[in-house]
């Protein structure tokens, strides 16, 4: 009997994901003769249960354009926002996948996405996600959806920042996302030609990124591009975070634990004003003139690259065929050029972040560019 699946695009919004929709709606139905629905916004839609007709007109004309024509939220089945209430609305969800006698449901998204998906999994659900996100730290895929579009915006701006920093013989600090992880900040900093790439994964000591701009300065070189992950941190401010995460762990509950979390909030409050506490500080440490940009949200705008449209066409249509095959309980992740079943309850809990030797890393120190440590 032919199977009808639905699908849903959930967490912040990313370029590739109308492609990958695209892809797993075609293939489903020219090669499998299945029928599909969207869900609106997430897993409030699927809870809500408003709906959106994907026929074969509904899926054309998307390749190319940006954002989800689903709609998008960051809405957690078991905690979601009722009223002035966190609810666990996740057996309404089951209800709704019944009541359109679903025989499968793809979920599209990141870390938290595939986390979500999971727990519809072990409610019984036939449930096949595909990983997106700008960020690329989706574990156990050699990449995800987005990543390439947003890497290539980042890199343009680090390209058109260079001529004004040259002109005003100034330092430019650039603040890429990627939320705890530095795969956005490294890969645009290394194709941008950043002199100094700050990331998450490598705490930072601003005194040396200040001695290596002098040395470039002494050296003739009157500018300076800083790369600056929105989740990087200098080494005292990292310490303090590790230590009171820790307090947080052994407290558990409690007065202890409540100090500990105020202090959290405190120190969260702290990073997000870091790229602008480091411009600050290199300005007075280097006596050159700094200015910050923030890329922010630019940077998962717009239409999807070439690379990122083959990558969600790729892993979509692989989604339709496992659906034929009934392989649920799965993300399909990117491994090679192919795409690869992987079980849900491996990829949950985990982010793939950037090692310490990963052959980008070794590059940009080859090439004498400061990491901050
Ligand atoms: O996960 C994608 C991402 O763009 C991160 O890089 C960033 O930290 C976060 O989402 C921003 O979220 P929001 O769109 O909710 O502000």
């Amino acid at each position: 009997m032919a199977k009808y699946i639905g699908i849903l695009t959930a967490g912040g919004d990313s370029p590739g994901l109308n492609a990958a929709i695209r892809g797993v709606g075609k293939a489903a139905q020219n090669a499998y003769g299945m029928s599909i629905i969207g869900f609106r916004d997430g897993f409030r839609g699927l809870m809500e249960n408003r709906t959106v007709r994907l026929d074969s007109g509904a899926l054309s004309g998307i390749l190319t354009v940006g954002g989800t024509i689903l709609g998008t939220s960051r809405d957690k089945p078991h905690k979601m926002p009722i009223g002035d209430k966190l609810l666990d609305m996740t057996d309404v969800m089951v209800d709704t996948y019944h009541k359109h006698h679903l025989d499968a449901l793809v979920c599209l998204g990141g870390g938290g996405t595939q986390k979500n998906a999971f727990r519809l999994a072990q409610k019984g659900l036939n449930i096949i996600t595909l990983p997106k996100t700008i960020d690329n730290d989706v574990a156990l895929t050699d990449v995800t959806f987005g990543f390439d579009t947003a890497l290539t915006i980042a890199t343009e701006a680090i390209d058109r920042l260079h001529s004004t920093a040259h002109s005003h013989h100034r330092i430019i600090v650039v603040e890429v996302m990627g939320h705890n992880t530095g795969w956005l900040a490294l890969g645009a900093g290394i194709a941008g030609g950043a002199d100094v790439i700050l990331i998450p994964e490598i705490p930072y000591d601003v005194q040396r990124v200040a001695e290596s701009i002098m040395d470039r300065s002494r050296a003739g070189k009157r500018f300076s591009i800083v790369a600056v992950s929105e989740g990087a941190m200098s080494k005292e401010l990292a310490q303090s975070y590790h230590a009171v995460q820790e307090e947080i762990a052994q407290a558990e509950s409690g007065k202890n634990a409540r100090a500990a979390k105020a202090r959290l909030a405190e120190l969260e409050a702290e990073r997000l004003q870091s790229t602008h506490t480091l411009t600050a500080q290199l300005e007075t440490l280097t006596r050159l003139e700094s200015r910050v940009t923030i890329l922010g949200h630019v940077q998962r705008g717009g239409t999807p690259s070439p690379a990122d449209r083959l990558l969600a066409t790729r892993l979509g249509t692989a989604c339709a065929r496992f659906i034929h095959e009934e392989v649920f309980g799965v993300m399909v992740a990117a491994r090679g050029e192919g795409a690869v079943p992987v079980p849900l309850a491996e990829v949950v809990g985990k982010r793939k972040t950037v090692p310490p030797d990963h052959p980008w890393i070794e590059s940009a120190r080859a090439l004498g560019v400061s990491l901050g440590d």
